[in-house]
């Protein structure tokens, strides 16, 4: 498990032990203290072309990426009456939300002649867009409200040419899409059980205060390593957050091809759990999931960051980060704090974890090792693949 530091302090709200829900505080209960953690030894391998093969990549697109809805941005992005254009799967799409709450996913194609209505990847706060090409004008419910010059046309029903809709769902603050549109989307992956943890953490409700997509020249499993294995921690964050975090396995817990990993920070016995009822327990704990396929939320004392870890390519992923705080910061001290906290936390994923994702790469790509090995401090990796292996 990969984490960040804690820079930021003046929060409006952190999550006390008491707010989480009865199965976080289970397995919180379980981490011992520091110095009775046991590493128990364990072996397995994965095989170079998981991470390089064209057939692997296919499979996963077909069997996972195409098969199920994917996560495509997070609940807190969008207030009602709010769209934003999103390419990251290589399919292009509009997320919004209506006025009256409901989020709606659309293909970003023009019922005229194809053009893309909404180009860059700002969120807008407007209830119609309007296609570059002819300006045909569509509400962000997706209907066809306006044809210039309609009189020249013959025969078009407007009713016809809406915007073509995908099944979108949220998902404990987490958007999720259905991209395949010829067959109908199974939620039975996700958990109901992650959806009640993310609400408790305060996901839903959060306020988006940065994100930044990354364009990685990685597999989304190498990207998504780090993020399931304590092992490089105290090492690749060395100079950064490593000291922050023990060298010890995490507390696990799956719910179908949903991983939750908690772990105590360093230093830490479970008497602190007591101490302090109003307590941040993300003072004490760090809490990671991955969320079925290519979710990763990690929290930190006073923020959340959430990654959608999307392949593009065997070797190629587009990481969009969001950094999620209980609020918009209300003084300028606040906003100092959530400031440096983003710069510090996109250099530990971005120059750390994200950097040893492409390195590896390099070398998986040049066939060494011939199969991955994996220790008693990553078998939560080895869990996961087991998992998804399971769908295809
Ligand atoms: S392609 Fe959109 S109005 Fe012509
Ligand atoms: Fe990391």
């Amino acid at each position: 498990m990969s984490d960040v530091a804690d820079v930021a302090r003046p929060a409006r709200k952190v999550t006390t032990l008491a707010e989480l829900t009865p199965s976080q505080i289970e397995a919180i209960r379980k981490i011992p203290a520091e110095k009775d953690a046991v590493v128990v030894p364990f072996g397995a391998t994965r095989p170079n072309a998981i991470f390089t093969g064209r057939e692997r990549f296919d499979l996963e697109q077909e069997k996972i990426f195409r098969r199920y809805p994917v996560p495509v941005t997070v609940s807190a992005l969008l207030e009602p009456g709010s769209v934003v254009a999103n390419d990251s799967y290589g399919v292009p799409m509009l997320v919004s939300r209506t006025r009256d709450g409901t989020i709606k996913a659309f293909i970003n194609a023009c019922q005229h002649k194809g053009s893309k209505i909404i180009e860059d990847c700002a969120v807008h706060k407007q209830g119609r867009m309007t296609c570059p090409y002819h300006a045909w004008t569509y509400g962000i419910d997706g209907k066809l409200i306006g044809v210039s010059r309609s009189e020249a046309f013959e025969g078009l029903d407007k009713s016809q040419r809406g915007l073509v809709e995908l099944e979108a769902r949220e998902w404990g603050g987490i958007v999720y899409v259905q991209l395949n549109r010829d067959i109908a989307a199974d939620w039975s992956q996700l958990s109901s059980q992650v959806a009640e943890d993310f609400t408790a953490i305060g996901i839903p409700a959060a306020h988006v205060y940065g994100r930044k997509a990354f364009d990685l020249k990685a597999n989304w499993k190498v990207v998504l390593e780090p993020f399931l294995e304590g092992y490089h921690v105290q090492r690749l964050h060395a100079a950064s957050i490593g000291d922050k975090f023990q060298d010890a396995p995490n507390i696990v817990d799956m719910f179908g091809p949903n991983i939750r990993q908690v772990s105590g920070r360093i230093g830490y016995v479970p008497e602190m759990l007591d101490e302090d009822a109003g307590a941040n327990v993300h003072k004490l704990v760090t809490h990671a999931y991955t969320a079925f396929p290519n979710c990763v939320v990690i929290t930190s004392q006073y923020y959340t960051s959430i990654m959608l870890l999307m392949p593009r390519d065997a070797d190629r992923t587009v990481v969009e980060y969001f950094m999620l705080t209980p609020g918009p910061a209300t003084t300028p001290k606040a906003e100092e704090v959530f400031a440096r906290s983003y710069e510090l936390i996109l250099g530990v994923f971005g120059n750390e974890d994200f950097r040893a994702a492409e390195i590896s790469q390099a070398g998986l790509n040049a066939g060494v090792p011939e199969a991955t090995i994996y220790c008693g401090l990553e078998t939560n990796i080895v869990r996961y693949y087991e998992a998804i292996e399971a769908l295809l």
